[in-house]
């Protein structure tokens, strides 16, 4: 569709998101237009307090994302399942056979936000998972270990040791999803696991590195799970997201958090970036000349793996030439999320594309 040549204006498919916190009540109401402003689908993220572990929660949550969706903005959650040592595989039949589950995400337990109800023993859940492999009910899976004699920087690569490599060979018609990778042995777990295996990347997880949290001062909007990690691994990530490669697509882990929240003695894990990925993307990807490769990793290799077809929508972007003047806060009950801040200005916009 679009070309290098073409480096300052060009027509893509209206991209979605494959990993997206949305949150609930005054949270959801504030956030969810940032993300429908932009995207056509997104993958909900079931990790609310509690988490929505059935069917029946997801449709009640779903119901809540509509209400709170802005008239006029055409958008559908994809919703998700949180996997417990108690999930019955006969609820997630029930929801995927009803077209209302897309998907289930493991958490191993402690993980990260809200991930107390995740999983202990992973042959706890194989029945759920023989399920899914017959449904093809994709697993997502947040890829770290909690271990607490594993240092932070190493939990996504042993995590693939010890827990998806067994997974994958398991079960090997489950879809598997690697969320937000953040390591070149992510990216080449993902590559040598054959085509049921993908991954989604993050935008900030392309831009930053562990640097930039603890540089000159500790960046509490930086921190997110996993962690960012040493630049070879941003690169390797960077070459993966520019490649083209069917198996990695865009899922933002846009993660909002109250600003009180981050910035305080033992800060949230997450990053608010549902706002400027489209521009932060374009960005990115003309940083690299791979600006005809944006369309599959932010519109066309998501809903490919999903099986579900790319949207019709069109969007042009274009590059002007003043810095986008954007919010960087949005205020949520007397408090605010802090916008990611990708450090450099966007030049990058975009319009919808009239049919
Ligand atoms: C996410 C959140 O806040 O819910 N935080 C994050 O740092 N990414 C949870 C998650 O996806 O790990
Ligand atoms: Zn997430």
């Amino acid at each position: 569709m679009s070309s290098n040549s073409r480096s300052t204006d060009f027509i893509v498919r209206r991209p979605d998101d494959w990993h997206l916190h949305l949150r609930d009540g005054a949270m959801l109401k504030a956030v969810l237009p940032h993300t429908s402003a932009h995207f056509g689908r997104a993958i909900i993220m079931p990790n609310l307090v509690p988490p929505v572990v059935k069917t029946a929660d997801a449709e009640a949550y779903r119901a809540r994302i509509m209400a709170a969706l802005p008239e006029g903005h055409d958008f559908e959650p994809l919703m998700t399942l949180y996997l417990t040592e108690g999930t019955d595989p006969a609820d997630v039949e029930l929801g995927a056979k009803y077209g209302l589950i897309k998907a289930l995400k493991l958490y191993p337990a402690g993980a990260t936000t809200n991930s107390d109800s995740g999983v202990r023993s992973i042959e706890a859940v194989y029945p759920v998972l023989e399920k899914m492999s017959e449904l093809d009910v994709p697993l997502l899976v947040h890829g770290e270990v909690t271990d607490a004699d594993i240092d932070i920087f190493d939990r996504e690569a042993v995590f693939i040791d010890r827990v998806l490599s067994p997974i994958r060979e398991r079960f090997p018609s489950l879809r598997i999803v690697m969320e937000h990778v953040t390591t070149e042995d992510g990216v080449n777990f993902v590559k040598g696991a054959g085509d049921r295996t993908a991954a989604t990347i993050t935008t900030h997880h392309l831009i930053i590195n562990r640097n930039t949290i603890l540089v000159g001062g500790i960046k509490p909007h930086y921190f997110c799970l996993p962690v960012a990690k040493r630049e070879k691994h941003r690169l390797a990530l960077r070459a993966a997201a520019t490649s083209g490669d069917a198996r990695f697509f865009l899922g933002t882990d846009s993660a909002p958090h109250m600003k009180s929240a981050k910035e305080c003695a033992c800060g949230c894990a997450g990053v608010f970036n549902a706002s400027n990925t489209v521009n932060c993307l374009a960005h990115v990807f003309e940083q690299d000349g791979a600006l005809d490769k944006l369309e599959a990793f932010m519109s066309l290799n998501g809903p490919a793996f999903y099986g579900l077809a790319a949207n019709e929508a069109r969007i042009r972007l274009f590059k002007g030439d003043d810095p986008l003047s954007y919010e960087t806060r949005v205020s949520v009950d007397g408090d605010e999320v802090v916008v990611f801040d990708p450090g450099f200005p966007l030049f990058w916009r975009y319009e919808a594309v009239n049919a």
